[in-house]
């Protein structure tokens, strides 16, 4: 019975230091090592029966002696092959890892493609320069827009037939993909009050069929001014630097009037076609490629915004900015800026 309990307690001591020795092994090769340490040839659980004395034992022993010993070789080749398995498994997971990042890979062509900044970012970025440049503040701003914001704070009421001009897209929460960034006239000013000087750049939407020229999806970027004494003079004076900075030559503009229920007076900046030079073309249509959108402010915008008519003026401008990069890049067809093509847009470098 003694000789049971001395075997028992053998057992159990060599199962944790199995255990314990498995433990510490990580790589397949540790785990070799310790199959050899146990189960080799010269093993402590191969010869265990050696070192104990097994022989010696009186024989009602042996029988239980046998079931331990075989219970303790069980239980080691279980927990060897196991840590085995486990640690060829994230050999191999790492492995392969390695192999993903192996730096001896010689640079291919594949390897050597950059990105680049899509032609509208381009345009936007330098005219966020210009901007700056007089003072402006650049703001990013909602795509989505409630019908208030969108058209009664730019002095669109319900009823209006300015906004057949401008069909979009409903939302089932009510609110509106915005057809244009003019929503945040009000909103800016609401926050940072007058006098104010920002642009607010950024993707609008409309319903509308898409031809070179048109395009359902496109960019503007909307610039408002407002302060004591502000004219038209102002206005011209804002745009005519915008341009010569933009296209770094001279371009022939003309100033017509147009209408905006949130201007008064309105204008439309057009901009001899660069590409026809004014012949006419499917890019511009009759010469005159439709540009900037501007005027004064209409005092029910500035009151919209608790901002009182009689004190501040201002003007407001809505460039097309996805119009602006077609003329400076020479993209003749506007479905290009939506279509993904890496073709086109890999023509223009990054913007660092
Ligand atoms: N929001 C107008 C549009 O998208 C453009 C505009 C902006 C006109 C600011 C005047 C002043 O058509």
């Amino acid at each position: 019975m003694q000789e049971n309990n001395r075997t028992a307690s053998l057992v159990k001591t060599m199962k944790e230091q199995i255990t314990a020795d498995l433990a510490e092994a990580k790589t397949p090769e540790q785990v070799e090592q310790i199959r050899i340490k146990y189960l080799g040839k010269k093993g402590l659980v191969t010869n265990f029966a050696k070192n104990t004395d097994f022989a010696k034992l009186p024989p009602d022993e042996k029988k239980n002696f046998g079931q331990q010993l075989n219970d303790l070789k069980n239980f080691a080749a279980e927990k060897i092959q196991e840590s085995a398995d486990n640690a060829a498994k994230l050999d191999s997971a790492q492995n392969k890892h390695r192999r993903q990042i192996d730096l001896t890979v010689p640079l291919t062509a594949a390897f050597q493609r950059s990105g680049s900044a899509h032609p509208i970012a381009h345009v936007q970025s330098e005219l966020e320069t210009i901007f700056e440049g007089m003072g402006f503040c650049v703001l990013d701003s909602p795509e989505c827009e409630t019908e208030y914001g969108n058209f009664e704070s730019v002095n669109i009421p319900a009823d209006h037939p300015a906004r057949d001009m401008q069909d979009t897209f409903w939302l089932q929460n009510e609110m509106v993909l915005r057809t244009h960034t003019s929503a945040n006239q009000v909103r800016a000013l609401k926050r940072f009050g007058a006098p104010f000087r920002g642009i607010f750049p950024g993707r609008c939407f409309r319903y509308e069929s898409i031809d070179p020229s048109h395009e359902n999806t496109f960019f503007q970027c909307e610039g408002l001014m407002v302060d004591k004494g502000i004219s038209v003079a102002n206005l011209i004076g804002v745009m005519k630097t915008l341009l010569g900075e933009i296209f770094k030559r001279d371009v022939l503009v003309r100033l017509r009037p147009g209408f905006f229920p949130f201007v008064e007076p309105g204008f439309e900046l057009d901009l001899n076609c660069l590409f026809c030079g004014g012949k006419g073309c499917p890019a511009c249509g009759d010469g005159w490629m439709e540009l900037i959108p501007c005027g004064l402010v209409h005092p029910n915008v500035l009151r919209n915004a608790d901002i009182d008519p009689n004190e501040y003026s201002g003007f407001a401008f809505g460039v097309g900015l996805t119009r602006l990069a077609m003329m400076k890049f020479g993209i003749r067809d506007i479905r290009y800026f939506n279509s993904g093509d890496v073709r086109v847009l890999e023509q223009f470098q990054p913007l660092v």
